[in-house]
């Protein structure tokens, strides 16, 4: 088979009032790969809670998003430099006592939206990346978590980052997105 269905990259700073309209393009692109479909369907679900989360959180004027897919593995990054986990927390009254409580919070699904009771794009990504033994990154301000099957590691970056980053490597192989996603 050609290369060229088993392999995307893209990468490109976005602004974010055209993020949608980039993401269904990058979509068009990854529904024509012939990978693996629920690693597929996890790209694309991946890409767009992430974007979806910069839409309704963030309140950023840049953003980027770097996609590669290769060789059995695939790499996500999405970055914007809006508010950070943290100012969201404290908009609405929860005082996480650093940024690393913030991203905790985030990841353990505590949505800032109202009449919600939990946040589920990043808890989902965090647990299908733990089950795919993959390793999922995400950093607000001073904080950084790393996700991978057993281990959650916390550091504290020598420098604060304006906004958030979400970094996602997973091995491209089967499994039953639908019933990890349930
Ligand atoms: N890019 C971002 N910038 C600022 N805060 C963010 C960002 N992404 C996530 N958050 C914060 O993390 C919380 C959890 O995000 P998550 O995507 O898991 O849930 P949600 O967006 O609240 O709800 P859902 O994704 O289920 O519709 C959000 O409610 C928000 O407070
Ligand atoms: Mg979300």
């Amino acid at each position: 088979m050609s290369d060229k269905f088993l392999k995307y990259s893209f990468q490109k700073k976005i602004h974010p009032d055209k993020l949608c309209e980039i993401i269904n393009q990058v979509t068009d692109k990854i529904i024509e790969l012939k990978i693996n479909n629920a690693s597929k369907e996890f790209i694309l679900y991946s890409i767009n809670e992430l974007a979806s989360n910069i839409n309704e959180h963030a309140k950023s004027t840049s953003t980027s998003l770097k996609l590669h897919i290769d060789k059995g593995f695939f790499t996500i990054l999405i970055t914007d430099n809006g508010i950070g986990i943290k100012n969201t927390y404290l908009a609405k009254s929860i005082i996480p006592k650093d940024d690393i409580a913030a991203i905790e919070y985030a990841l353990s699904g505590l949505s800032t939206k109202n009449q919600k009771e939990r946040g589920y794009g990043l808890y989902s990504i965090r647990k299908i990346t733990n089950h795919l033994e993959g390793k999922m990154i995400v950093e607000s301000g001073k904080g950084r978590i790393i996700s991978t099957k057993n281990t959650s590691t916390s550091e504290t970056a020598k420098k604060r980052i304006k906004g958030v980053r979400v970094f996602v490597n997973n091995k491209i192989r089967n499994f039953d997105f639908y019933k990890l996603l349930s």
